[in-house]
């Protein structure tokens, strides 16, 4: 819901439980009063707290009216490098006449019902106009006739709120805009933590937390996509927040370039946080009568911790921010050739894949790198999405046929977005990849990037594509992309616009994304860039589903899903159980424990089962019996971090349906120790004055000691797991 006081001036968004307050002072500034628990009153919001600063300049507007104020002082609602207020601006721009000051005067708003799409970019939705209301304020500057529409919506059903930022050239002069933040919060204190999502290839995502100091800390992105380094997501949280207890702010960009995100303490301890497309190698020309907009960010306040706040995030995103058939279906349970063979097949060893994984119990059979050109390794082929006769002689149909007769579906790999040297198409098309002229070409992984920002590569790229899908019934898609930007530059850009190629191409993968996949609906779509190197909003309006990381091994997975999970749900997360020793990390650990963490996720599997034993694959067999019997808990319910393996030599999530009907409790032990006892933990979520009966044993607990006592647990051996179902009866 979203209300304005016209008396107080004060605009007013609430979801559930949480409100945010924006006020207009001295009649022209947008002032940042209130971001938290749910208020049901406006009163006292605007303080009589003094508005000047150190060394901090009047403010000329506010001066004019009488009132002694620096903006410096004053809690912004969005900040502009040029006004008084010197901290970290959310935006820069540089005027036709070189000048570079932005002065936004309040002009109007609009609260309206429902949530407007975001033209050409990710965001969350809603089905229904009541489900969240939008307010969008203009402001303008007089001077240049630059005008910005900072758009927030409130949902009713989640504790989020949306913002982004929509730049209006409503001047006669071109003007180059070179930061333009999607947010900017001021909170009066800097009593925080911040929490941020950190890792590199195949140790994706881990928790970091830190103190914040005077000055700025941030994270962000310079890499051309979000990066396996630093996730697009933080949460400021005060010091004693935890897993169930305490405020936490977080934010999480519904983007997949380049982004900066962070805060910025100020010497009188207040903190400014924001969250953007990285103003490094940015800048965008609007000519008149242009518009730019800026990605969205979603906020979410929790007062419950850090459980409450994923909860939010994971129930938003599986069910506003996912699309598609698949967003609400089951997934088939796949078996991936990669870690089995590599580079290194043909025809009949994945038929015999396919056959014996028939057998185990696995409905689908995805194809991964290797099919096409002359692909024996990772140092050609790449656009040239046609199959390699040598492996299959009968071409991509007739793999697909065969496989299919054995009654399985079946899945393709693709990596759209690049380009190897040695290629038909780049011999073709030596200019369609990102380059500077002059300038050397890096190769990474023996791969250069296709420019997406160019509609002759987007329409070529989509072609091929639809050509392969519409030629057999290929049910599955992963979208895979294996390296970095660098050399960024476009062919077709003119130098003025050089410095928009990065964010061109975004747009231009989000559209290429928009037309495949509305032309295939009923197919499955998996994102990947190395495992998780883009694993993020942006992407997950597109896949359904993103492969977690290349680390396959269950203990590193532990680590890796336990971070992911603070933004996404596990209904995102493929994972599969793959062969031991583990390719990635030498581990062995046992198939129950593989299996148990891939569980956790959309279960697959990738390794040999040729080579498996009969009790191996029978094993395989139960498991994804067990999988289906609480696969709609884990993918629906609500998860619960019970023990965080980045804090304990044990790890224990809980998933509760919807209902609490049901809870399905995993339990790791990471590394044991001598001399230990049986440890307690403490469940979550259950109907405190029920009885649950434990599946495998018929025992019967009463809610409340489950979650106040806790249930005794082994120790455990090394990479031992086991699993627990509680039904309420
Ligand atoms: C990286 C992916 O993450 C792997 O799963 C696999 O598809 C390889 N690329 C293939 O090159």
């Amino acid at each position: 819901m979203i209300t304005f006081d016209k008396e107080k001036q004060i605009f007013h968004l609430q979801t559930p439980n949480t409100s945010y307050m924006i006020g207009i002072y001295g009649g022209y500034l947008l002032e940042h009063l209130y971001w938290g628990k749910r208020v049901d009153s406006t009163s006292g919001m605007f303080g009589t707290e003094s508005r000047t600063a150190s060394f901090g300049a009047n403010d000329a507007e506010l001066s004019e009216q009488g009132i002694s104020a620096s903006t410096d002082a004053i809690p912004q609602e969005y900040s502009f490098y040029g006004s008084c207020d010197l901290r970290k601006p959310a935006f820069h721009a540089i005027y036709a006449d070189g000048s570079r000051i932005t002065k936004m005067k309040y002009d109007s708003y609009v609260i309206k019902a429902g949530k407007p799409k975001l033209c050409g970019l990710p965001a969350t939705y809603v089905e229904n106009d009541s489900e969240a209301d939008t307010l969008e304020i203009s402001v303008k500057d007089e001077l240049t006739g630059l005008k910005l529409i900072y758009r927030y919506t409130a949902f009713n059903n989640y504790d989020a709120i949306t913002r982004n930022v929509e730049v209006i050239n409503d001047g006669d002069a071109a003007v180059s805009v070179d930061t333009v933040m999607s947010c900017n919060v001021d909170f009066t204190g800097a009593d925080f933590d911040m929490i941020n999502l950190s890792g590199s290839w195949a140790r994706e995502r881990h928790i970091e937390r830190r103190a914040l100091g005077t000055g700025t800390t941030k994270i962000e992105s310079r890499r051309g996509s979000s990066s396996h380094h630093q996730s697009p997501f933080f949460a400021l949280a005060e010091k004693t927040a935890n897993e169930k207890h305490g405020d936490v702010y977080g934010f999480s960009f519904v983007y997949s370039g380049n982004f900066e995100a962070g805060v910025e303490v100020d010497t009188y301890g207040r903190t400014r946080a924001f969250m953007g497309i990285n103003s490094c190698d940015f800048a965008w020309l609007l000519e008149p009568g242009e518009t730019f907009t800026a990605p969205e960010v979603v906020m979410v306040y929790s007062a419950g911790g850090f459980g409450e706040m994923s909860k939010t995030f994971n129930r938003l995103y599986q069910k506003r921010l996912a699309r598609g058939k698949y967003r609400d279906a089951e997934r088939p349970v796949l078996i991936n050739n990669w870690e089995a063979t590599y580079f290194n097949f043909d025809e009949d060893k994945i038929v015999d894949i396919a056959k014996t994984a028939k057998k185990a119990g696995i409905e689908m059979l995805v194809l991964d790198d290797g099919w096409f050109g002359k692909r024996d390794s990772d140092n050609c082929s790449l656009g040239d999405w046609y199959a390699d006769t040598k492996k299959l002689p009968n071409g991509i149909p007739g793999l697909v046929k065969k496989v299919n007769d054995i009654g399985m579906k079946f899945g393709l790999w693709f990596e759209p977005e690049m380009i190897s040297p040695d290629s038909d198409l780049y011999r073709a098309h030596p200019d369609w990849c990102l380059h500077v002229k002059g300038r050397k070409r890096s190769e990474s992984r023996n791969q250069l990037i296709l420019d997406f920002s160019r509609s002759d590569v987007q329409e070529y790229i989509t072609k091929s594509l639809k050509d392969v899908l519409n030629s057999a019934p290929i049910e599955y898609v992963k979208w895979d992309m294996n390296r970095n930007m660098t050399c960024i530059g476009s062919a077709l850009l003119p130098p003025e616009r050089q410095a928009e190629t990065a964010h061109r191409y975004m747009l231009g993968l989000y559209s290429v994304l928009e037309n495949i996949m509305g032309s295939f609906p009923d197919v499955l779509f998996e994102g990947c860039s190395g495992g998780g190197g883009r694993f993020d909003a942006g992407m997950m309006y597109y896949f359904n589903q993103y492969w977690t990381s290349d680390d396959t091994d269950a203990i590193e997975r532990m680590y890796i899903q336990h971070g992911t999970s603070l933004v996404m749900p596990a209904a995102f997360m493929g994972s599969h159980v793959s062969a031991v020793p583990n390719h990635q990390v030498g581990r062995v650990s046992p198939l129950k424990t593989r299996g148990y963490v891939a569980m956790c996720g959309q279960l697959g599997y990738e390794l040999d089962v040729t080579k498996m034993s009969d009790e191996e694959l029978s094993e395989i067999n139960e498991q994804i019996e067990v999988y289906k019997s609480v696969r709609g808990v884990i993918h629906n319910g609500d998860m619960y971090r019970l023990v965080s393996p980045f804090e304990s030599s044990h790890t224990a999530w809980e998933y509760v349906a919807e209902d609490k009907k049901t809870a399905v409790m995993f339990y790791f032990t990471i590394m044991t120790a001598p001399s230990v006892i049986n440890k307690y933990v403490k469940l979550e979520g259950l109907e405190a004055d029920k009885l649950y009966k434990l599946r495998e044993t018929g025992e019967v607990y009463s809610g409340d000691v489950l979650m106040n006592r806790g249930i005794s647990m082994p120790y455990g051996k090394d990479c031992e797991g086991c699993m627990l179902v509680f039904d309420l009866i």
